[in-house]
């Protein structure tokens, strides 16, 4: 195996967040608000199969186990199923999880199980049908709930649940979440709205701290789970008497950063170090023939040199990040 990668902070990366497509047909208020916007580039196809293959092995050459397939929405690509069998038919994956809007789910999700799929992380922003459509953008919380429903059906996932919780719309729904995850093995994950270049008024109306949140699972007897070094920033709550559990993703906590454990490639190949903040290294043109691997690691090891300690949310400066859709999440 090739040298592990570890940054100048002594931070292990075992995670790829892979974007296969910034294309989304959701419109969610936070990330998306007037759809997307096709970028008009040149040559701007996203990744083949044979490049995410590469990168891929790559990654998993220094120590990458875990990948993520991202995106916008990932499963809008017709060859999905068949990206989820070429990461998962990597030697040295041990997770295959993806990110999606769920709007495909009911429908194919048995597929994608069977190509290899092991973790799915659906957003669910709200569990009034009205909400989720304000929301999202998108009228199909019942086709969203089914696939989840399905999933949890067919077994051998894990399963879930993204929510970004945000003021004067589905800011009171916590108690209805831990409700629906009672009898349900679903982790719900609370994501704290997170300022983006493109937002202007709707961080400040919106936003929630993560914090009020966690108050409230501690006055409702939610008591943290002992952490673990490769849980990643995630902070995590069980409850006796509940079957799932609570995931905190709290991005203006101090020492979020410190627990970093993975890396971003986006959907046209460039490796990004952190959600926030930079042009990217690119990786495309080494990964267009197999004798270019060694040279992709060395690139790949070298910009981790780079990566710096933490972001800089706190300042208000979002680096370049548009939105979320363009890097992944
Ligand atoms: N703040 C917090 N979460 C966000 N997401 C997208 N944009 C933002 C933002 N600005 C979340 C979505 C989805 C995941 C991929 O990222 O809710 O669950
Ligand atoms: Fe699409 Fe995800 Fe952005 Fe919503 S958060 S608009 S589902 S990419």
């Amino acid at each position: 195996m090739a040298k592990q990668l570890e940054d100048r902070f002594r931070r292990r990366f075992y995670y790829l967040r892979l974007s296969v497509t910034d294309v989304c047909n959701f419109k969610c208020t936070y990330c998306l608000p007037d759809g997307y916007q096709p970028s008009g580039r040149k040559n701007s196809s996203f990744l083949s199969l044979p490049e995410i293959e590469r990168v891929v092995r790559a990654f998993v050459e220094c120590g990458t186990s875990k990948v993520r397939i991202t995106g916008g929405e990932p499963s809008l690509r017709k060859d999905f199923t068949d990206i989820i069998h070429t990461v998962a038919s990597t030697p040295g994956v041990e997770k295959v999880a993806v990110t999606t809007n769920g709007y495909r789910m009911a429908n194919h999700v048995e597929r994608w199980l069977q190509a290899g799929l092991t973790h799915i992380n659906v957003s669910v922003d709200s569990l009034d049908p009205r909400m989720f459509h304000q929301i999202t953008g998108q009228n199909r919380f019942n086709d969203v709930m089914a696939g989840i429903e399905r999933a949890l059906e067919i077994g051998g996932c894990q399963v879930k649940v993204n929510a970004v919780l945000m003021k004067g719309l589905n800011g009171q729904e916590l108690p209805q979440f831990l409700h629906w995850v009672k009898d349900r093995p679903v982790q719900l994950r609370f994501i704290e709205l997170m300022q983006t270049g493109e937002m202007d008024e709707l961080f400040s109306q919106h936003h929630i701290a993560g914090t009020d949140i966690r108050a409230q699972l501690l006055r409702n007897g939610w008591v943290p789970k002992v952490r673990e070094r490769t849980d990643g920033p995630a902070q995590v709550f069980v409850h006796p008497d509940y079957c799932g559990s609570v995931g905190l993703i709290m991005p203006y906590e101090k020492g979020f950063c410190q627990d970093c454990n993975r890396l971003r490639v986006s959907a046209l190949g460039k490796l990004h170090l952190c959600l926030f903040g930079e042009q990217g290294v690119e990786l495309r043109d080494l990964m267009q023939q197999d004798d270019q691997q060694d040279q992709l690691i060395e690139r790949i090891s070298r910009a981790l040199d780079n990566k710096a300690e933490t972001h800089f949310l706190h300042d208000g400066n979002t680096g370049i990040t548009p939105h979320l859709a363009s890097i992944g999440g």
